[in-house]
């Protein structure tokens, strides 16, 4: 994989180990409410100690702003993690101060620690020099697995690989970096891409970098209304972005002029009031009435959705296509989940929501590849030179 220090050259018997892994996982009265990230960061760790390896683990929890927040406290995911790992997982209650050198000093081989949350000391997010430094002189080597955070550029992502000769990519961030490039690289044909989501705004970067490589780019959510409208239909009172409605209709002529294939939604269902409960109707895209606003694409929009998902080569979904959380909403996302799962080619589903959605269908296992990575999956295919992996190349 593209320039990156493998993990099985770094020497790591006997000798402690700081590994960046992405335990950003939502919490539910304490608990960790979904095991991906920490299901996903198991076989680095799980290598390392097998190699005789003393693992500390470092990672952020939500965005306590430089503060200890108590409900952000990274114990309970190292419990969590210890169960999953099938192993004693200890978690120190600072980062570089007392206890946390206590016991590093304390591990023996095999012995995995998980500092407490990063980002509850300010200067982890401002790279300060000697918060890099003082994490640095805990280990002697250092392995990046947290994919997730590898857009940020703060002290455990970019700070610590620079002051530690020996560096390596982890397990998953060697596989997401593998499968988002060959996405990008070398796709097979047809390659059929499905966005949705709530902003436009946030997917112009990527619509423009998939527009080159893409063959059907077919578009969901609330962002496909700023593209209806784009193309002159009447949306109702639906969520359009105006100030990029000329900026879509540029990208719609260069797809037209590229001869990629763009499928808009055909129906869409509607309401008139943003609630759960609301009573809703499906309508063809052509007549939402006026005081109407769509919150999920419609069965026939599904079926043709699916059609271009089943015949593709490769399959990127990234973004519900309604409002799933609330079930009168939820059938586009769910219909697009089960057509891709059901696809015979190389799938990738993008991180965050729709990630979400293919694990509570319990989909996850027929998809090719569930990314871990939000932010960090859209900027890969924006096509971003992640700071978190520019930090781990030989030549850095
Ligand atoms: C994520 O959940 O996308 C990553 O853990 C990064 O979190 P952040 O957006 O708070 O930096």
């Amino acid at each position: 994989m593209s320039g990156l220090p493998q993990l099985d050259d770094l020497e790591v018997a006997g000798r402690t180990v700081l590994v960046r892994v992405d335990f950003n996982v939502p919490l539910d009265g304490g608990t960790v409410a979904d095991d991906l990230r920490l299901e996903e960061s198991l076989p680095t760790v799980r290598r390392l100690r097998e190699r005789g390896a003393r693992t500390v683990l470092m990672s952020h929890l939500g965005r306590p702003k430089g503060k200890v927040v108590e409900d952000l406290r990274l114990a309970p995911v190292a419990a969590r993690f210890g169960e999953l790992l099938g192993a004693p997982v200890q978690a120190a209650s600072d980062t570089v101060g007392e206890d946390a050198r206590a016991k590093v000093a304390a591990l023996a081989d095999g012995d995995v620690l998980v500092l407490e949350n990063l980002r509850f000391d300010p200067r982890e997010e401002a790279n300060d020099p000697e918060f890099a430094a003082a994490l640095a002189g805990l280990g002697q080597a250092y392995v990046d697995d947290a994919f997730g955070a590898a857009h940020r550029a703060h002290a455990s992502v970019v700070g610590v690989p620079e002051r530690l000769d020996d560096v390596a990519a982890g397990d998953l961030l060697a596989r997401e970096v593998g499968v988002l490039s060959r996405l990008l690289e070398d796709p097979d044909r047809p390659f059929t891409a499905i966005l949705g989501g709530a902003k436009v705004s946030d997917k112009l970067g990527v619509l423009d970098n998939l527009l080159g490589r893409v063959d059907r780019l077919l578009v969901g959510g609330a962002m496909c209304f700023t593209f209806i409208a784009a193309s002159g239909v009447s949306v109702g009172a639906s969520r359009v972005e105006q100030d990029r409605v000329d900026t879509v209709r540029d990208l719609l002529a260069r797809a037209e002029e590229r001869g990629v294939q763009v499928l808009l939604p055909v129906d869409v269902v509607v309401t008139r009031e943003f609630a759960e409960d609301a009573e809703a109707e499906t309508v063809p895209v052509d007549a939402i009435p006026p005081d109407a606003m769509g919150l999920d694409i419609g069965p026939e929009t599904v079926e043709r959705f699916a059609a271009r998902i089943t015949d593709a080569q490769t399959i990127l979904w990234n973004g519900p296509m309604g409002v799933f959380e609330w079930e009168r909403f939820a059938a586009g996302t769910e219909g697009v989940a089960r057509a891709v799962a059901a696809a015979g080619g190389f799938s990738v589903v993008g991180g965050g929501d729709s990630a979400a959605a293919v694990r509570k269908l319990g989909l996850a296992g027929q998809v090719s590849h569930v990314s871990t990575g939000g932010g960090a999956a859209l900027e890969f295919l924006e096509g971003t030179d992640l700071p978190g992996v520019a930090a781990l190349r030989k030549d850095r």
